[in-house]
């Protein structure tokens, strides 16, 4: 016999036997389910630093597999060292929460392994993409020719959409010869509150972050639109070329939505791509309160919405929606690689999810959002971010009630802005409140994280929570005043 054939497989490798893939469905589903119901009982941030949990799971890669027993016990370990965003008093960053629904839905997708690049390698996950891309254009006012593709998050959704932008601007042939060698310097406009993903992707893509131009805010931090047509003269007259406008649509500090039709107008005057970043706030036009404040939002050429922040669809699911689908994919479009191109298919057949976004490989996020939204209806969606926007309100309004606290922004979407004022004593407040949200953060009975507003250091809490109560938003204050009060005390 030859060497050759004494290796070749007479059976799979890796499967398991029907036992044992029934016990570690079990045992993970047990541990999924306890982790579900216990998550209010646990602490926000249990007591941790850098290097625990690497001493506290085996970091050495073995040579043989160790028993399911042994792996669910580590992933225990892994659970109670983490950080829980589902806990009912999570208000740091912007991330909302997963539901069992939207979790099981990543393990069907993962399960299946579909790889949604085009149809033809993920059929039916492309068509419920481009199903859940419409769903959610139509809750923005987009009309059904809008399309959109789901992302790894807000800041991919925005460097495509800045892509998309600037070859619009600057013709086909910067992709060959790059662009500053295919007319003058582009431009983008944007406020001093617009998200950091923005200038990031100015860099990536080669125009430069000193070419995102910072146009000045109004007392409400809400784009200056006089300050924005000024700018975009002032370029044109010094031969740059402008091709972009970034209006946020809840920004990331304060939850702020610029005058989206006012941007509008400007972006039609210039000729400029109008681009809304609504990556958080976007979702905040299902609650019926804040609905004029997105006026203006389906005027967008594009828009970023990421289920996973404000939809309750676990990370990742970021995603892009755009009005012009030819526009999108000129940028995108490459004749260059003969093994993606689609052959023997016809129409639809031929769709490929590459032509529109930078990803080739790309997961079914499509599945959990689809799951969420079909569970739990958009009536309850809704309902659910209209009451973290009122906690947000009412925290707001606990913060101008009291003497010992300052709110720094109104409470616009739902995200609250505040610091702690002692009623005694002489304290550099930024230093002061930095020290009390270390201390609230360690704590691990609330979470809330930080944002400059005006320049000062202000402890923020984003409610993008749907276990959060009133009584959670009261007990939050509770933590961080008795924080605050051991901070001065202490000094
Ligand atoms: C307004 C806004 N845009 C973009 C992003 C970036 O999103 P991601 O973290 O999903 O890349 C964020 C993140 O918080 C955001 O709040």
């Amino acid at each position: 016999m030859s060497k050759v054939t004494t290796k070749l497989r007479t059976r799979s490798a890796l499967d398991v036997s029907a036992e044992a893939l029934d016990e570690i469905s079990a045992q993970a589903t047990k541990l999924v389910a306890e982790y579900f119901t216990n998550v209010a009982e646990r602490d926000v941030l249990a007591p941790n630093h850098a290097g625990k949990t690497s001493a506290r799971v085996n970091a050495r890669l073995e040579a043989d597999g160790v028993p399911l027993e042994r792996l669910i016990e580590e992933c225990q370990t892994i659970i109670d060292l983490s950080r829980h965003n589902g806990h009912p008093r999570f208000f740091g960053y912007v991330a909302s929460p997963s539901t069992p629904i939207g979790a099981y839905g990543d393990l069907i997708a993962s399960s299946l392994n579909a790889n949604i690049t085009c149809w033809r390698s993920g059929p039916a996950g492309t068509e419920i993409e481009k199903i859940v891309g419409r769903w959610l254009g139509s809750l923005i006012g987009y009309d059904d020719d809008a399309k959109g593709l789901l992302t790894s998050g807000g800041s991919m959704a925005n460097l495509n959409a800045l892509l998309i932008a600037s070859r619009r601007k600057s013709g086909p042939e910067a992709a060959r010869k790059g662009l500053w060698n295919s007319g003058p310097p582009l431009t983008v406009y944007a406020s001093d509150e617009v998200h950091m993903s923005i200038a990031k992707a100015a860099d990536i893509l080669g125009f430069g972050r000193d070419h995102v131009r910072t146009v000045r805010t109004d007392e409400r931090q809400r784009i200056d639109v006089v300050d924005l047509r000024a700018r975009i003269e002032t370029d044109l007259q010094q031969g740059f070329r402008p091709f972009c406008v970034v209006a946020s649509a809840g920004t990331v500090n304060t939850g702020v939505v610029d005058p989206l039709n006012e941007v509008a107008v400007v972006a039609r005057e210039f000729d400029l791509w109008f681009h809304v970043d609504g990556a958080y706030g976007a979702p905040g036009i299902l609650d019926d309160g804040s609905k004029d404040l997105f006026k203006g939002l389906e005027l967008a050429d594009s828009v970023s919405l990421d289920p996973h922040k404000w939809l309750y669809v676990p990370v990742d699911a970021g995603c892009l929606l755009f009005r012009d689908e030819a526009t999108a994919k000129a940028a995108f479009n490459t004749e260059d690689a003969d093994y993606i191109k689609v052959h023997g298919l016809r129409d639809d057949e031929t769709f490929a999810y590459w032509d529109y976004g930078v990803e080739l490989s790309r997961r079914f996020r499509a599945l959990k959002v689809w799951l969420t939204l079909r569970y739990y209806g958009v009536r309850r969606i809704a309902k659910a971010i209209s009451e973290d926007i009122a906690l947000a309100a009412y925290l707001g309004e606990l913060v101008e009630d009291a003497e010992d606290f300052e709110l720094l922004s109104p409470v616009e979407l739902s995200i609250c802005c505040f610091r702690y004022v002692p009623m005694h004593g002489d304290f550099d407040l930024d230093q002061l409140n930095a020290t009390i949200l270390a201390a609230v953060q360690k704590g691990g009975r609330a979470y809330v994280s930080n944002a400059t507003v005006k320049g000062q250091f202000a402890l923020r809490a984003c409610i993008t929570n749907f276990r959060t109560t009133k009584s959670d938003i009261d007990e939050t204050l509770k933590v961080i005043r008795e924080a605050a009060e051991q901070v001065v005390n202490s000094r």
